[in-house]
């Protein structure tokens, strides 16, 4: 927070310094930097720029690519520092509160009451993008981190059926493992660890003691032995295929699921968007359950476009912008490729997948849990964040390091939202 702050001090300065410039009389396009780069994100956000030319704005694209947006944060950190902030940026949980509160991010009240997004959007959803008073960001979709997804045609030729519980899931990799298929898709990139972690955590402690160790990140909860049991079974994932675990672009682990070189993934349903990007059908190809232990358990990570305060002066665009790629034909077709849901309550859901129709429904229903992903950014800032998945790392790096060490050492990296500011 200490970089952060010194950071800031240099932002604000440059701000104050802004000329002030009339709007551009000629539609300039907007420049947008995300990490949308895989075949199913490029194409989501195609949908949203072809969207946007189809009402006047012009997309300029600043991708960077990175699975969980890893180098585009830092390309955008760059960018602020040399005086060059995007019209618009793919900002999502905390960041979106760091950013505000340097003033770099644009208010979208009168967007948000235009539309009026409290009474259409989700409350959670609300509750994310409003900061101090103000809305800081437009909604794109909500992700569904405990997913587990399968390979269909191997479960249907070896008559199994998806997991419900950790006990099944060990029979099941048995079976796999018989029949010559690796059990999981894995990644030793430190965020797809975390990914996967904290969908077991959930699983293994429930919703109550999650929210005690990611949103109220009480130091002392992580001593409970339920984490203990979530470790052992995150080390146990890791070495059920049997080989060496490497770092690979979630990408490629979800390749492997398609060609059935492993049988079952746990990933974001991002990754139920990919297979679909590639041509496979959620009816025939592959399916998708919640991780074992998360019935009626939605952990999300919702996506955000949030519009930057730069010296073009776009407000009048970036409001436009934002009324666009959070209408609901806008996000209907987005996230139809993109493997998320629509930001909206209250409505018609029938034309969605499967997996979306169960996740909207996870999300809408008030007697589940909607719980926010760390590995996400939703529940702490992006420091925190790589503590815990280095730590993570670390444990499974580290064959010799005791559950109860890496306990102490998440109780030690994770911070309480009170000592942050
Ligand atoms: C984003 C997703 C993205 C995934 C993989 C997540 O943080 O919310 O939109 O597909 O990272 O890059």
């Amino acid at each position: 927070m200490k970089v952060f702050a010194l950071f800031v001090l240099g932002l604000a300065g440059w701000l104050a310094g802004l000329p002030a410039v009339q709007a551009q009389a000629q539609p300039q396009p907007v420049d947008v930097l995300h990490w949308l780069t895989s075949a199913s994100e490029r194409r989501a956000a195609n949908q949203l720029s072809q969207y946007l030319a189809a009402n006047g704005v012009q997309w300029r694209d600043a991708a960077i690519p990175g699975g969980g947006g890893m180098a585009a944060v830092k390309v955008l950190k760059s960018r602020v520092l040399l005086g060059d902030p995007p019209d618009v940026a793919q900002l999502i949980g905390t960041t979106l509160t760091d950013w505000a509160d340097v003033g770099l991010v644009l208010p979208l009240n009168a967007v948000a009451a235009r539309q009026r997004w409290a009474q259409t959007l989700f409350p959670t959803v609300m509750e994310l993008v409003s900061y101090q008073g103000d809305v800081i960001a437009a909604p794109l979709g909500i992700h569904r981190i405990n997913t587990l997804l399968y390979n269909r045609r191997i479960f249907t030729r070896l008559g199994l059926a998806p997991p419900r519980s950790w006990a099944e899931f060990e029979i099941l990799a048995r079976k796999l493992q018989a029949s010559g298929i690796k059990p999981l898709a894995w990644s030793d990139e430190p965020w797809q660890i975390a990914t996967v972690f904290e969908s077991v955590l959930l699983g293994e402690v429930g919703p109550a003691l999650y929210r005690d160790l990611i949103v109220q990140r009480k130091s002392s909860a992580w001593l409970d032995p339920r984490v203990e049991r979530a470790l052992n079974r995150l080390r146990w994932l890791r070495a059920v295929n049997g080989d060496t675990p490497r770092e690979q672009p979630w990408t490629d682990a979800a390749r492997q699921l398609l060609l059935g070189n492993v049988g079952m993934m746990v990933m974001g349903d991002w990754a139920k968007g990919e297979l679909m990007a590639w041509g496979a059908s959620p009816v025939k190809d592959f399916g998708c359950v919640v991780v074992p232990g998360t019935e009626n358990m939605h952990l999300y990570s919702i996506d955000t476009l949030a519009m930057l305060v730069n010296a073009r002066h776009r407000e009048a665009t970036q409001e436009k912008v934002a009324e666009l790629v959070s209408s609901l034909p806008a996000q209907l077709a987005y996230n139809r490729i993109k493997g998320s849901v629509p930001t909206h309550r209250d409505i018609d859901i029938s034309s969605l997948d499967s997996c979306a129709r169960d996740s909207w429904d996870t999300f809408a229903d008030p007697r589940s849990a909607r719980v926010p992903s760390l590995a996400h950014r939703m529940a702490a800032d992006e420091s925190i964040k790589d503590a815990v998945a280095q730590t993570l790392w670390r444990f499974l790096a580290d064959a010799r390091m005791e559950p109860a060490e890496a306990q102490r050492r998440l109780a030690a990296v994770i911070r309480a939202p009170s000592a942050e500011r």
